[in-house]
């Protein structure tokens, strides 16, 4: 490989930031999961990874649903808290403003400006964590954070990690068009 260096396996790609909210024992619960993406296209279902000793997996289990919310660089502190502290030890109920859309069991982050729904579909048992899917079944928007009607992730300052560094970084300036470059 040239003069490439061989480095740790354990390697980690930018990340977008979010906070998935459930319900346990009644009582909202919200961790910060930065292992998440789109995977499947129609109908919209999205993924993530989630450890096999944290709450929120047990909770999603348990209710066949949770919510995905997208917060802005305003939550940094309490994005960092609910990933840091598990409801296992300490009640998080408390940590945001929520709310419920059409699913009862799924509190959606009212300061977060975007929220998704989502009903369990799919969940596969990996080593150490489970890869949970989720069909989205409603998404709720500020409208003041939207563009041509569609999320305006720029507005929304919504946040990235970045690792080994750990570090909540938002997105960069735009710099080129996608999907334009059909001949080289
Ligand atoms: C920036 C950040 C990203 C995180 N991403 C994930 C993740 O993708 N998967 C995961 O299992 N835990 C992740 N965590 C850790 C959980 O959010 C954390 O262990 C939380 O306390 C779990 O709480 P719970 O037991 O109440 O679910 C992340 C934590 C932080 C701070």
């Amino acid at each position: 490989m040239g003069l490439k260096k061989n480095i740790d396996l354990n390697v980690q790609f930018p990340m977008p930031i979010a906070i998935v909210g459930t319900m346990f024992q009644g009582k909202p619960n919200f961790s910060t999961i930065a292992w998440m993406t789109r995977v499947n296209a129609d109908p919209p279902m999205l993924g993530f990874a989630i450890s096999k000793h944290r709450l929120t997996g047990d909770a999603v289990l348990l209710n066949k649903e949770f919510s995905v919310n997208i917060p802005g660089k305003n939550l940094t502190r309490e994005t960092d808290y609910v990933g840091m502290v598990s409801a296992k030890r300490t009640d998080k109920s408390h940590v945001f403003e929520y709310t419920f859309g059409n699913q009862k069991k799924s509190p959606l982050i009212e300061g977060a400006p975007l929220n998704l729904e989502c009903k369990l579909v799919e969940k596969i048992i990996l080593p150490s964590n489970l890869w949970i899917v989720g069909e989205i079944t409603n998404v709720w928007c500020d409208p003041d954070l939207m563009t041509e009607g569609s999320p305006d992730y720029g507005k929304m300052k919504s946040m990235i990690l970045t690792m080994p560094d750990n570090k909540y970084r938002t997105i960069g300036k735009e710099f080129a068009d996608a999907w334009k470059i059909n001949s080289l």
